[in-house]
């Protein structure tokens, strides 16, 4: 006999566990530097946009088919649908977990390294990027950190839902926040705060092009781990009594006010030292280094905050090696150590090519010039996510019955008519949003723009 599945203690380690899922770096490192370089406040306004038309409800979709199957990705749709094609949405979930997770824990290494490298011996002006690119040349570096963030990812793992995943998350989700809200401050205090909000707060439309709203798209939902059945895991170990849509709500909120406020930290004192806000992706690696180099106690605030990222890291990453690991255990019957340590031990391995792909292997290039971990990246986020998101959306909302769904979320008469608000998104807004997604992503626009 199966054993009895698991659940979380409580709603409030439900609602922190799936915020340690959505809150990583995402929020923390992909939301900055696109939101420099797609023009601030309008990358953030197309941000919010897609969070409510998308994102929110996918994150209730998801949820609701997880804890109505109480299953894995690959078993949950198969327990509500007997077709041999609606579990293929739940595989694409854990190729997609895999995938995510094996790049995932390389960024996560370089975030260990950089705390080790605060504590050693602090950052030093004028050499942040040196030491960036030191590391990204190291070949043992890079697999030593990745090896050891699994390590971390692993050990909470294997503690099971209540006292792995959720004692951690009630650990190192108001630490978070406590760190991110005393760094907030200090930077808004800083000279650069008033640049700043005019930047993030006044948008400039002008600024925003077609692939900054898709990027805004992609990002959103990226941050709030949609599309690969993360969320529909850990909606798998909820029961009965949890109002599935204010706990969405929460979780979609919480999200958003980190991703609004890592901006709120990271701008100012980009502005303060005169520093390029549009930076790209070494604007974390690189250009806050430089400026905790240059600030009155920057080594303090800069051990801070690479500790307040790696926790945020580490509580996405054990989401996505639950989803793996879940699979595992409800389809193949392993113990959650087994399947923990053997899926662990085979994505580390899986990470090691992006590891290398900065270095040894950074001539190995393909598709337009893409190294390995940019095309894990651009393959798993730009289309795999966007893909597992239809194939969610339309199974709730052209496939189970108004019966199933209100079996889950109560059709509550209220004056917002939620539930008939979240249904006609789900069945028709989000679709067509996510197939337009897939067309610019996959090139098909592009090449029909050509010939039409
Ligand atoms: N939401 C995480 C972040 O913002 O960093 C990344 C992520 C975690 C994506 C889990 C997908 C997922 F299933």
């Amino acid at each position: 006999m199966a054993p009895q599945r698991e659940h979380w203690a409580s709603r409030f380690g439900f609602v922190l566990a799936a915020a340690g899922s959505a809150i990583g770096l995402g929020n923390l490192w992909r939301f900055p530097y696109k939101c420099g370089e797609y023009g601030g406040g309008a990358f953030l306004a197309a941000y919010l946009v897609s969070v409510a038309i998308l994102g929110l409800p996918v994150l209730i979709a998801e949820i609701i088919i997880g804890r109505s199957a109480q299953k894995n990705p690959v078993g949950a749709f198969r327990e509500l649908r007997a077709s041999r094609f609606w579990p293929l949405v739940g595989w694409l979930g854990i190729l997609a977990g895999f995938i995510i997770l094996s790049y995932y824990s390389v960024v996560g290494g370089w975030i260990l390294h950089y705390i080790a490298s605060t504590v050693l011996s602090g950052f030093q002006a004028g050499l942040a990027a040196g030491q960036f690119h030191e590391l990204m040349s190291s070949p043992a570096r890079q697999i030593g950190c990745h090896g050891l963030f699994m390590l971390l990812t692993i050990f909470i793992v294997r503690g099971g839902i209540s006292s792995g995943i959720e004692r951690w998350n009630k650990l190192l989700m108001p630490a978070l926040f406590l760190i991110l809200i005393g760094l907030t401050i200090r930077s808004l205090i800083s000279p650069g705060a008033g640049h700043a909000l005019r930047f993030l707060l006044q948008p400039d439309f002008s600024q925003l092009t077609r692939t900054g709203i898709l990027e805004a798209l992609g990002s959103a939902f990226f941050s709030l781990s949609l599309g690969m059945g993360a969320m529909l895991t850990y909606g798998s170990y909820l029961d009965k009594n949890t109002n599935i849509s204010s706990a969405a709500l929460e979780i979609s909120a919480l999200d958003t006010c980190f991703s609004v406020m890592a901006g709120l930290m990271i701008f100012p004192i980009v502005f303060s030292c005169g520093l390029d806000p549009g930076a790209g992706p070494g604007l974390l690696f690189v250009t806050l280094p430089e400026v905790f180099a240059q600030m009155p106690g920057g080594r303090m605030c800069g051990f801070f905050f690479f500790v307040l990222v790696a926790f945020a890291a580490i509580t996405s990453a054990i989401s996505l090696l639950e989803v793996v690991v879940s699979f595992f255990i409800d389809e193949l019957c392993w113990t959650r150590r087994r399947a923990d340590y053997t899926l662990g031990a085979v994505i580390f391995v899986c990470g090691i090519p992006s590891a290398l792909s900065f270095n040894l292997w950074s001539g190995l290039t393909l598709m337009g010039g893409k190294n390995i971990f940019d095309l894990l990246d651009g393959f798993a986020s730009n289309i795999l996510l966007p893909l597992g998101g239809l194939g969610i959306a339309i199974f709730a909302g052209w496939v189970l019955t108004h019966g199933e769904k209100e079996a889950e979320i109560k059709r509550v008469e209220n004056a917002f008519h939620f539930y008939d608000i979240w249904h006609i998104l789900i069945k028709y807004i989000t679709p067509v949003a996510l197939v337009i997604v897939l067309l610019y992503t996959t090139g098909i626009i592009g090449l029909l723009s050509k010939y039409f």
